[in-house]
């Protein structure tokens, strides 16, 4: 398919009416970077703290839409870290499989980096990607993220994960 004009795919925060959103998305194709598949009630929590997230300012997810899907074909969204001494930022993606390798997690992740210089987001923003997911990876070289180093997370499914930690100034 053929990559996508960056100026179609738009950010719509996310909404009661996005909890399909959520569910489509929970399967190993798009959860496996992500800690694995969830039961029901864990995606139904998941949502309500998307909902909850805007409400003190310490995140927003978005549904990605293009033309012809208003449903959304993935998601892209910040949040605080909430184990930093200072407010410290990171976001994340995930695109529906039918929708991949036409460049539109990159056009959502610049359009999330846009929203947060417009808020007067200060900082850098971090997104961890694992070392071996290579399209999460690409995703940061085409958003304008570089490497800040390596880091590792014990708490996710078995084993520890190394991440990169890659870091755009807002
Ligand atoms: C990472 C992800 C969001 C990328 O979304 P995308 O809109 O397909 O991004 P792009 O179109 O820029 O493609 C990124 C890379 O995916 C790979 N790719 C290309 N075509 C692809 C296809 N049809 N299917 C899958 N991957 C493809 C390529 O490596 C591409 O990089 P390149 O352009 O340098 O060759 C998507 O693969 C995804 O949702 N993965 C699962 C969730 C995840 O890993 N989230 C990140 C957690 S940190």
């Amino acid at each position: 398919m053929a990559t996508i004009d960056p100026t179609v795919v738009e950010l719509h925060p996310y909404s009661e009416s996005d909890l399909d959103l959520l569910r489509r998305a929970n399967r190993p194709e798009l959860m496996d970077q992500m800690g694995g598949v969830e039961d029901d009630a864990a995606v139904v929590k998941r949502h309500e703290r998307y909902l909850r997230l805007p409400v003190d300012g310490s995140g927003q997810q978005f549904r990605v839409t293009i033309p012809g899907h208003p449903e959304g074909v993935g998601m892209v969204g910040w949040w605080v870290q909430s184990d930093r001494a200072i407010r410290t930022l990171e976001c994340g993606w995930s695109i529906e499989p039918e929708s991949r390798g036409r460049g539109i997690a990159p056009a959502a992740t610049l359009a999330l980096i846009h929203s947060l210089r417009e808020r007067g987001e200060g900082g850098v923003l971090h997104a961890y990607p694992r070392v071996d997911n290579a399209a999460s990876n690409a995703v940061c070289r085409k958003a304008g993220f570089s490497l800040a180093g390596t880091v590792t997370d014990p708490s996710v499914g078995a084993g520890v994960l190394v991440l990169n930690d890659c870091v755009v100034k807002l």
